[in-house]
């Protein structure tokens, strides 16, 4: 890796233990105005300082983000298809490596739909983000998406996924948690986080993932609607860093979030 590269992604694996809180603020891009992140001004501003990496798009960078923020981004770079259209994994590069520069971005994300009638296409958009990103020093999350079809989260097709986005020369990579996780891990040579995906029934059920994935050998988190979506976000994103930095347990983690529930949050770590 160049020194450049490493240099970004040290900004968002943190050098002291490798690890990383992302917050990931990028649904719009597929979803629309998502349940809790209508004005992503809003949503965001609280929590900012409390991410180690805020993952957006550059649309939302550009009019929500205070330009003089010190939060690393990583940028979302792949899109083209929603909700409403015929199928979400047919999806282009949307951002160009010049624009991510000019953005100051500390990485990209792309997402890639294994075994998908878009494989080849989205394969394809990864392996020239990677020649684009090396070429600059920038580094790429490559992201496991699933679409609809939330029934392939299990181990031997995650396993399957992130091996290929890492063959593929991707610095890192977002998946979800799933039984059988430490075998994805141990299957894949780059550094795995794990997305939260939808909000789960209670903030005990979203630490204990996250406290599970971190066990398990994850180097971090990127959760979004277990965060914004929550009854308290910042408590929660405090939370998580607890699990993935301090070493607390599920348990000593969501005696923080209550604790931190009940008190007026302040706006730096
Ligand atoms: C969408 C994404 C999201 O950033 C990802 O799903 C993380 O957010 P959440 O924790 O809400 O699932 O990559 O493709």
């Amino acid at each position: 890796m160049d020194w450049g590269l490493r240099n970004r992604l040290s900004r968002v694996l943190r050098p002291e233990d490798g690890r990383t809180v992302m917050l990931a603020a990028d649904h719009g891009y597929f979803l629309g105005p998502t349940h809790a992140l209508e004005d992503p001004r809003e949503t965001l501003r609280p929590l900012i300082p409390f991410a180690d990496a805020l993952m957006i798009t550059r649309g939302v960078a550009r009019n929500c983000i205070d330009p003089t923020t010190q939060v690393p981004l990583v940028l979302r770079v792949s899109g083209g298809s929603t909700v409403a259209g015929a199928d979400l994994a047919d999806e282009v590069i949307t951002t160009t490596m010049d624009d991510a520069v000019r953005l100051n971005a500390s990485a990209v994300a792309l997402s890639v739909f294994v075994g998908s009638a878009f494989e080849g296409q989205t394969l394809g958009n990864l392996a020239r983000l990677v020649d684009q990103g090396t070429a600059v020093g920038m580094p790429v999350l490559g992201v496991t998406a699933v679409g609809k079809e939330l029934e392939k989260r299990d181990a031997r097709y995650l396993a399957l996924a992130c091996r290929v986005v890492a063959e593929l020369g991707a610095h890192f990579v977002k998946t979800y948690y799933c039984d059988g996780f430490e075998d994805v891990v141990a299957g894949c040579p780059i550094p795995v986080v794990i997305a939260g995906g939808p909000k789960s029934g209670s903030e005990r059920d979203a630490l204990e993932t996250a406290y599970q994935a971190i066990r398990q050998g994850a180097s971090g988190v990127d959760m979004g609607r277990n965060v914004w979506q929550s009854a308290h976000p910042v408590p929660m994103l405090r939370a998580l860093r607890a699990i993935v930095h301090e070493g607390a347990s599920a348990s000593e983690a969501h005696a923080l979030w209550q604790e931190l529930s009940r008190v007026p949050q302040p706006t730096a770590v």
